[in-house]
C-alpha cells in the first residue's frame, strides 16, 4: 500500500480550503479552520463562528481533519481469528436486508453475495432471510432452499469467502407474555436455524440480540419487565436466553460451528415524538431512558455470553425507538450545521448523552471504536464494532484503531455495498477507485413494495435494482457489439456515470461540459451540505472513473445544434440539468435571490425559501442555521415536501427545522409582495402576511431537454435533471441506464 497522501486525504484539505474560499466568497471573513472548529463545514470558518451561527452549531463541533493517508493498511490487512475461521483482512460484511427480503431465492440474490466474495470480502454475514430459514410451522427447508443454500455457500467459496447467517427473531408477543415454553421454543427456532444453515455449509451463525429484536427484549430493562428467571431481577437473569441459545446452538451445531453475538453496547432513547409503531412492545413510556443498557451492563453481558461459547462480539449503537439509527447512526450527523440531531428534533450533547462516550466530532465515522475498546479489554474473543467503518475513507483513523487495539475487526455495509470490489481495490493501493458510500441511506428499504420502489443506492446504480428486476438483468457489463461514437453533454453525476459506463463497454466517448470543472452541482450541493455526504468524493470517483474508461473531457465546450451535427455523433447522451423556473411576482420591496446566489447574497433577517425539494430543504437549513429566520412557501403538498431526501433523511431534516422554528407553508403561493413582506395564500384558502426581506427561488426545477429537437442522431437519450428534474440517485441511474443502453 503507498504511503502517499491519498487523493481523499488531500480532498479533505482541499474541502476544506475550498470552503474557506467559498466563505471568503461570501463576505464572511476568516481563514480555513485548522483542526477543531466549531464552523458546519461548508459554511464558514472557525474564526467567524459564534456570532455568525445560531447556538446549536457549536453544540457538537466537527473535525473533519481526519482523513489522512500515511500510515498504510499493514493491521488492516493482517490475519485473525474469527471462532475457528481463519480470515486475512479485518473488514467484515455486515448482514443488511435490502431488496434482498423480497427478491426470492434466485440467481440476483446469488449473484449479490458472489460479488462481495469476488471483491475480496472474506466473512459475509447474509441477512435473516425468511426464505433461507426452516419454514415456522416446522420441519426442515424444501429441497430447493437446501440446494440454494449449498450454491450459495460454494459459490461464495470459490472466491475465498465464508458465509455467516444472521438470526434476527422478531419477538411475536411482549416478553411479559411469553410463557417459559415459548422462551424454550424461541430458543429451539435458533438452533433449527443453525443446524440447517450447518448443512447448507455455512460456518457461523449470529444471534442479533440488538435492536427490537428477541434478544434485546430480554437483555433491556426497558422491554423485559418479567420477574423470573428470564427477568430484569438480575443481570444473569437478562442474560438468560440469549447465553442459553449461544449454548444450545454449539452444543447442536458444534464448538467449530462459529456464534457471534450481535448487541447493543449502549442505549439512549430516541423517541419522545416520532415512530410510535417502533413502541409497541414498550411499556415503561415515561423513563425508557432510565432503563436503557449501559455500557458496564453490555460488558457484564459480553462476558456471560464468552462464557457460554460466543466467539466474537457484533457492536452497535442501540438508540431506542429510532431503528434507523440502530445501522445507521451516522445519521445523527446529516444535518450540516446541527449535527447531532436527535430523531424528534433536538440534539444529542455528545459530551453528556451516551455516556460520553461517542465519537461525536468524525461525522459519525467510527464513533463506536472507544465504546468497544472497552468491551474489547474486558473480553478475550475478537470484538467489532458497526457503522461508518470506512478504512478507504479515513485511512489513518482506522489503521490506528486497529493498532491501538480499539477493536479486531470493522463490520462494514454500506461502503461494501457501493462498491463490491473495495476491499480488492484497497489492497491494490488503488483507494481513489473506490466508488464512496454518500451517506444517503436511500438504500434502506423495509420490508414492503412500497419501500422497495423507493429504495435505490444513491452511487450504485445496480445493487438494489438487479434483485428486484426492476432494473438491469443482470451486473455484468455486455461489451457494446460494434463501438460508437458517444456523445454525452453535460459533466455532472448522470452525464459522468453515463459517459463511465458506455466507455466500459467499449464505445468511444467524448464528454462535453460547458464549465471548466466537471461534477456538476455536486460542489455547490457539498458546500450546502457540508461534508458527511461525501459528495466531492463522489465527483472525484467519477472524474476518476472517466480517465480509466478512456473517456475523452472537453472542458468549456457548450454544445449546439451545429456542433453535433458537425461532430456527427451515432448517439447522444443529454445530461445538462434542468432549468431554474423564475416566479411570477407582484410588487417590489423585497429582493429576489438566485438559489445559486442564497450563500453569498446578503438578504436581511427574514427570508422565504420557495419551494421544497431537497435543494430547497437543504437551503432553508443552511440559513436557520446561519440566523435567518426562513419561512417555506410552496406549492407542493404537504406530502411531498423534501421528497427527493430518503425517508430517513427527511425525518432528520423536518424535525429538526421544526424545532429550529421554520414554518412550511404547503399549497400555497405568494399573491403578492410589498415592503418587508409577502401576502401567501394558503392550502385552506386563508391569506397569510409573511415578514420577509428576501425570497430564495427555491421552486422545482424544469426539464431542460430541447437540444434534442431536431437533431439527426441515430440515438438520442436525455437523463437527469435535464429530462425529469429529481435528485442525485435518480440521475446517476439514468446515466446508467443509457450507457448500458447505447
Ligand atoms: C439497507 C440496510 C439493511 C440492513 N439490514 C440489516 C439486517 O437485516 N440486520 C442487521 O443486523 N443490520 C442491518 N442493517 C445494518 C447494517 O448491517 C449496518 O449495521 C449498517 O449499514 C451500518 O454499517 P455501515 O455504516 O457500514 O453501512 C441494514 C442496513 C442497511 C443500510
Amino acid at each position: 500500500m503507498a504511503r502517499d497522501v491519498s487523493r481523499r486525504g488531500f480532498l479533505a484539505g482541499a474541502g476544506i480550503a475550498g470552503l474557506a474560499a467559498t466563505a471568503a466568497a461570501a463576505g464572511l471573513g476568516g481563514c480555513a479552520p485548522a483542526g477543531r472548529t466549531n464552523a458546519p463545514a461548508g459554511t464558514t470558518s472557525a474564526a467567524s463562528t459564534g456570532s455568525d451561527l445560531i447556538a446549536a452549531a457549536s453544540l457538537n463541533p466537527q473535525d473533519y481533519d481526519y482523513r489522512q493517508n500515511t500510515l498504510g493498511t499493514k493491521t488492516l490487512f493482517s490475519s485473525w481469528k474469527l471462532g475457528s475461521i481463519n480470515l486475512n483482512h479485518r473488514m467484515v460484511k455486515s448482514a443488511a436486508g435490502s431488496a434482498t427480503y423480497l427478491s426470492g431465492l434466485g440467481d440476483e440474490l446469488l449473484q449479490y453475495y458472489v460479488n462481495f466474495a469476488k471483491g475480496g470480502v472474506e466473512m459475509i454475514w447474509i441477512e435473516d432471510l425468511a426464505a433461507l430459514e426452516p419454514p415456522m410451522t416446522g420441519g426442515p427447508v424444501s429441497a430447493d432452499t437446501m440446494e440454494f443454500g449449498k450454491k450459495l455457500v460454494a459459490e461464495c467459496k470459490k472466491h475465498g469467502a465464508h458465509l455467516g447467517y444472521q438470526w434476527a427473531l422478531f419477538p411475536l408477543k411482549k416478553v411479559e407474555d411469553m410463557t417459559v415454553d415459548d422462551i424454550l421454543q424461541a430458543e429451539a427456532r435458533g438452533v433449527a436455524v443453525a443446524q440447517s444453515c450447518q448443512q447448507m455449509g455455512f460456518e457461523a451463525i449470529e444471534i442479533n440480540a440488538a435492536g427490537f429484536n428477541q434478544g434485546e427484549q430480554f437483555l433491556s430493562r426497558f422491554h423485559n419487565t418479567r420477574t423470573d428467571a428470564y427477568g430484569a431481577g438480575s443481570l444473569e437473569n437478562r442474560a438468560r436466553w440469549v447465553v442459553e441459545c449461544i449454548q444450545k446452538i454449539k452444543q447442536a451445531c458444534g464448538k467449530d460451528f462459529t456464534v457471534q453475538t450481535l448487541i447493543d453496547c449502549i442505549e439512549e432513547n430516541d423517541n419522545l415524538t416520532n415512530d410510535a409503531t417502533l413502541m409497541t412492545l414498550d411499556k415503561d413510556v415515561t423513563t425508557p431512558h432510565n432503563l436503557v443498557i449501559t455500557i458496564q451492563e453490555g460488558i457484564e453481558f459480553a462476558k456471560m455470553f464468552e462464557a457460554a461459547g460466543t466467539d466474537s462480539m457484533h457492536l452497535r449503537l442501540g438508540p431506542l425507538g429510532n431503528h434507523p439509527c440502530q445501522f445507521g447512526s451516522d445519521l445523527y450527523f446529516i444535518l450540516n450545521g446541527i449535527e447531532g440531531a436527535t430523531g424528534y428534533g433536538a440534539q444529542w450533547d455528545f459530551t453528556r448523552h451516551w455516556q460520553g462516550q461517542l465519537i461525536g466530532n468524525h461525522s459519525g465515522a467510527g464513533m463506536l471504536l472507544d465504546i468497544a475498546k472497552r468491551y474489547k479489554d474486558a473480553l478475550k474473543i475478537p470484538c467489532g464494532c458497526v457503522t461508518y467503518m470506512d478504512p478507504a475513507h479515513a485511512p489513518d483513523y482506522f489503521e490506528q484503531a486497529l493498532e491501538d487495539g480499539k477493536a479486531d475487526f470493522f463490520i462494514m455495509n454500506r461502503p461494501l455495498t457501493v462498491d463490491t470490489d473495495y476491499v480488492n481495490k484497497l489492497k491494490d493501493g488503488r483507494i481513489d477507485e473506490i466508488a464512496p458510500c454518500t451517506r444517503c441511506l436511500h438504500c434502506h428499504v423495509g420490508s414492503n413494495e412500497m419501500n422497495r420502489a423507493m429504495a435505490y443506492c444513491r452511487v450504485n446504480a445496480l445493487t438494489q435494482r438487479v434483485m428486484t428486476k426492476n432494473g438491469p438483468a443482470t451486473y455484468e457489463l455486455q461489451p457494446a457489439s460494434s463501438p460508437k461514437k458517444v456523445m454525452v453533454i453535460g459533466g455532472g453525476p448522470g452525464g459522468m456515470e453515463a459517459a463511465r459506463i458506455a466507455a466500459a463497454r467499449g464505445h468511444h466517448v467524448t464528454l462535453y461540459e460547458k464549465t471548466g470543472t466537471l461534477g456538476g452541482r455536486l460542489s455547490f450541493a457539498s458546500a450546502v451540505k457540508g461534508p458527511h455526504e461525501n459528495l466531492d468524493d463522489l465527483a472525484a470517483y467519477l472524474k476518476k472513473q472517466l480517465d480509466l474508461n478512456g473517456v475523452e473531457v472537453v472542458l468549456n465546450r457548450e454544445v449546439d445544434s451545429p456542433f453535433i451535427s458537425q461532430t456527427a455523433p451515432d448517439a447522444v447522451i443529454l445530461a445538462v440539468g434542468g432549468s431554474r423556473t423564475s416566479l411570477p411576482l407582484q410588487g417590489s420591496g423585497v429582493k429576489v435571490v438566485d438559489f445559486d446566489s442564497f450563500m453569498t447574497t446578503d438578504m436581511g433577517d427574514n427570508v422565504v425559501v420557495y419551494g421544497s425539494n431537497a435543494q430547497a430543504f437543504d437551503c432553508a437549513l443552511w440559513l436557520t442555521v446561519h440566523k435567518k429566520r426562513v419561512t417555506i412557501v410552496t406549492p407542493d403538498a404537504n406530502g411531498d415536501l423534501d421528497k427527493q431526501q430518503s425517508q430517513h433523511a427527511i425525518r432528520f431534516m423536518t424535525t429538526a427545522l421544526y424545532s429550529l422554528g421554520v414554518k412550511v407553508w404547503p399549497g400555497s403561493s405568494i399573491a403578492s409582495i410589498s415592503d418587508g413582506q409577502i401576502t401567501v395564500t394558503t392550502d385552506a384558502g386563508t391569506t397569510q402576511v409573511i415578514a420577509c426581506d428576501a425570497i430564495v427561488q427555491g421552486a422545482d426545477l424544469a426539464a431542460n431537454a430541447s437540444l434534442l429537437d431536431g437533431i439527426s442522431v441515430a440515438e438520442t437519450f436525455a437523463i437527469g435533471d435535464c429530462k425529469e428534474p429529481f435528485n442525485i440517485a435518480l440521475a446517476i441511474r439514468a446515466g446508467n441506464d443509457a450507457g448500458r443502453m447505447v
